[in-house]
């Protein structure tokens, strides 16, 4: 089948790992090292992206770009100005700039230095209004540093604000994840992501519950409970769900780097940590990906190793993967099935086995989907399928996916 053309990425990552403290429940890359280094690290930063991804260092080379971490705006304020002069530069006119922010970093010196700087978007680590959940995931900051962040950052100027909140976390409760979305609506945000509590192994919240496997039998059947009742919620107040874990106030609010992301499409990805995704012919000569695949890499999670690298001039270490475009063809149905919005399954994906067309009669028959023929754009029905999930296929979306790609 023809391969679609290769496509420059637009969208840049940003990871920046300092945190204050480590979560218990977290296994991010980051750490806790000391401010002297954070000058350094940015610098290091705009290096990087000069050595690995020359063509993109032009003014206006990303339409979406995202600050992500450990914590960004934890970084000293000389070292954030400078990283948010980075970021202005590179940022298309109208481009999305999003920063990941904890509250207890927030006051009116930060907020100011983010808009000043050029953020547009800023995501906010609420994670819950219940004080007995905060302290399980040892998270620093109270309900009402939450609010104070929030009223801080409109203050000074963030249109677009939203709230990351959390659920299955060890002793909560339905009344407590109703708590924490009434709280959040009061706060008026634009977005909303609500996560499930992926219990990472190693960490300490999974050790206190006995290992990975103990912690999801003590959560038993109430993760369903959980995400039921956030949708039903989130919907009732007049949010899309329009990603798994996502909710918009609006269209216009859903996050568009990440949609990049969910839609396959290609970015760049800078920082130690960071994770990179380039099409087969934009991802430098004689990679060895051949046309469809994927080149993706993954920055050694080693702060000194980095930023020894890249001040010698050098690329940092990573593990590189070589995605081929088979596969690449089952991560994009994959992605796809995370959106509201149909997913387009091509009478060759079929055909080459890449959904299983028995699957996708398995998916119709348990009501998680319905399945309809579209023409081509000459108007002939030639077998390619629109698969449009149920509410209850969204919710159980990994297991749409292992009953057409995995049969
Ligand atoms: C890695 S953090 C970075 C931003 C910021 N430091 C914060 O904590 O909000 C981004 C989001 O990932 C979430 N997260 C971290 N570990 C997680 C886990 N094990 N399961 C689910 N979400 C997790 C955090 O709660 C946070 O909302
Ligand atoms: S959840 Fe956020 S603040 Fe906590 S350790 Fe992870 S990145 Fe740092």
């Amino acid at each position: 089948m023809p391969h679609a053309p290769a496509q420059l990425p637009r969208s840049l990552y940003v990871h920046v790992p300092f945190c204050a403290h480590r979560c218990g429940y977290c296994d991010f890359v980051t750490t806790s090292r000391s401010p002297e280094m954070h000058e350094r690290y940015v610098a290091a930063l705009r290096r990087e992206l000069e050595l690995r991804s020359p063509e993109t260092t032009a003014p206006g080379s990303f339409d979406t770009i995202f600050i992500g971490g450990g914590t960004p705006t934890l970084l000293e304020p000389a070292a954030l100005e400078a990283l948010l002069t980075f970021t202005r530069e590179l940022a298309a006119p109208g481009a999305e700039v999003t920063i990941e922010c904890n509250p207890e970093t927030v006051d009116a010196a930060l907020a100011r230095r983010l808009v000043d700087g050029g953020v547009h978007r800023v995501s906010l680590g609420a994670q819950s209004f219940s004080p007995h959940v905060l302290a399980t995931l040892e998270r620093r900051a109270e309900p009402d540093t939450v609010r104070r962040a929030v009223a801080t950052l409109r203050e000074a100027g963030v249109s677009r604000l939203s709230l990351d909140l959390i659920w299955g976390v060890p002793g909560q409760t339905n009344a407590d994840v109703t708590h924490d979305l009434v709280e959040a609506l009061k706060l008026e945000p634009d977005h909303l992501s609500a996560y499930e509590l992926e219990f990472k192994p190693g960490t300490r919240l999974t050790h206190a519950q006995g290992g990975v496997e103990a912690a999801l039998t003590n959560l038993g059947e109430q993760g369903d409970d959980f995400y039921d009742l956030v949708i039903d919620h989130l919907e009732a107040a007049g949010w899309w769900w329009y990603e798994t874990a996502n909710f918009a106030r609006t269209p216009d609010e859903r996050c568009r780097h990440n949609l990049a992301y969910w839609q396959a499409d290609p970015w760049v990805g800078i920082g130690v940590g960071a994770v990179e995704t380039l099409h087969a012919s934009n991802d430098g000569a004689g990679s060895g990906v051949a046309a469809g695949g994927l080149h993706r890499r993954t920055n050694l999670p080693n702060v000194p190793r980095w930023l020894n690298a890249v001040e010698a001039g050098e690329l940092p270490p990573s593990r590189d993967e070589v995605v081929d475009a088979r596969t690449a063809r089952t991560e994009r149905v994959m992605l796809g099935l995370r959106l509201d919005a149909p997913v387009n399954i091509a009478a060759q994906d079929l055909f080459d086995g890449i959904v299983d067309a028995a699957g996708l009669e398995r998916v119709a028959e348990l009501e998680l989907g319905s399945v309809t023929m579209v023409p081509s754009p000459d108007g002939v029905l030639r077998g390619d399928v629109e698969l449009r999930l149920t509410r209850r296929g969204r919710m159980l979306q990994g297991s749409v996916g292992s009953l057409l790609l995995d049969p």
